[in-house]
């Protein structure tokens, strides 16, 4: 009857040791104390063989209880002190500056393409864009390119092999047509994208590049605007110290038709006198008329530049070709 007696107040005992354990290191002793070979509850195991066969089974029954119930109290009392250690042990002072990882960067081509984009929006553009997978249609006969004109052959642009004839744009100017299409003048555009010629690639080619087209079209609109433009976006994205030079050209969607050469102190560095960095002219009245705009009444100009061209003379980078590789030894620099 003593052994009875003694399994209550020794669980009651072990229960309340457990529970203020100070830590894992206290916890782990007291259950070594309580259910370890050398425990308390073993030993009182060890006293069944000397109780009657009637008794021995409560008693056993008694104690498995008391164990259970002393393992579950140990569970509890693990987690809560795990989690305690695992705090910090001073309060977090949320207002000190944080050790930030480096979280990666801008494409130098994003970079630069976010600039040119800033740059026309400070003067009332707007981003417009339209679709890699363009029609023959928008990409060359509303732009007045002739059927026998060698952009069209597929030497030079990579058409679909799909029963609708199409080909990836091999400039945006196929967007000018889209936007005009879809709204009423005045409209004041720039486009960054994609666009693909079957060019192989060498330090100055690759048959994918990024071009910004522009699109101006309004009332009595001039050269002398689309030259300002031009000056004015050149030089916030160069520096004051850029010269624009406008020479002579042949566009089927423009007239008149220039280049845009451009040259700054960078430009002489690289041993060069000026630079071709664009097209561009004054919108072609076909172009009013293929669109429904009457050409009487509506002028315009537009451009294109080469999105890498300009990375490449901003950050003095002698092939296009690093800016597909991914490389992050080239990438981190910008
Ligand atoms: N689409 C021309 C090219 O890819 C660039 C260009 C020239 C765009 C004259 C224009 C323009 O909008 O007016 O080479």
């Amino acid at each position: 009857m003593a052994l009875l007696e003694e399994i209550e107040p020794l669980k009651q005992s072990g229960l309340a040791e457990l529970k203020s354990a100070p830590d894992l290191a206290a916890l782990e002793h007291t259950k070594g104390a309580y259910l370890g070979p050398n425990g308390k509850f073993t030993a009182l195991m060890k006293q069944l063989g000397a109780l009657s066969k009637e008794e021995r089974p409560a008693a056993g029954k008694l104690i498995n209880l008391a164990k259970v119930e002393l393992e579950n109290a140990l569970g509890e009392k693990r987690s809560e002190l795990e989690l305690k250690a695992a705090l910090p042990k001073e309060p977090t002072d949320f207002t000190l500056p944080g050790r930030r990882r480096p979280l990666g960067k801008l494409h130098p081509l994003t970079q630069v393409t976010e600039d040119i984009v800033r740059s026309f929006r400070k003067i009332g553009f707007v981003v417009a864009d339209g679709p890699e997978i363009e029609d023959e249609y928008h990409c060359f006969d509303a732009l007045n390119t002739p059927a026998d004109h060698p952009a069209r052959d597929s030497q030079d642009t990579f058409y679909t092999n799909t029963p609708t004839k199409q080909l990836l744009r091999t400039h945006t100017s196929s967007v000018q047509i889209r936007v005009l299409e879809k709204f009423k003048p005045p409209v004041r555009i720039v486009v960054p994208g994609r666009v693909y010629r079957r060019d192989n690639a060498d330090a100055t080619h690759n048959p994918t590049f990024h071009q910004i087209e522009g699109l101006y079209v309004d009332k009595n609109v001039t050269v002398g605007d689309l030259k300002g433009t031009v000056e004015f976006v050149f030089k916030e994205l160069m520096g004051d110290d850029v010269k624009v030079r406008f020479r002579p050209h042949y566009f089927s969607y423009t007239e008149p038709s220039f280049e845009i050469d451009f040259t700054s102190p960078l430009v002489k560095k690289m041993g060069k006198d000026w630079l071709e960095i664009a097209g561009c002219g004054m919108v072609h009245p076909q172009i009013f008329e293929n669109v429904g705009y009457d050409p009487e009444v509506w002028t315009g100009w537009a451009f294109g530049f080469g999105i890498e061209r300009i990375a490449m003379i901003r950050y003095n980078i002698g092939d296009i070709r690093l800016f597909y590789e991914n490389d992050v030894r080239f990438l981190r620099q910008f």
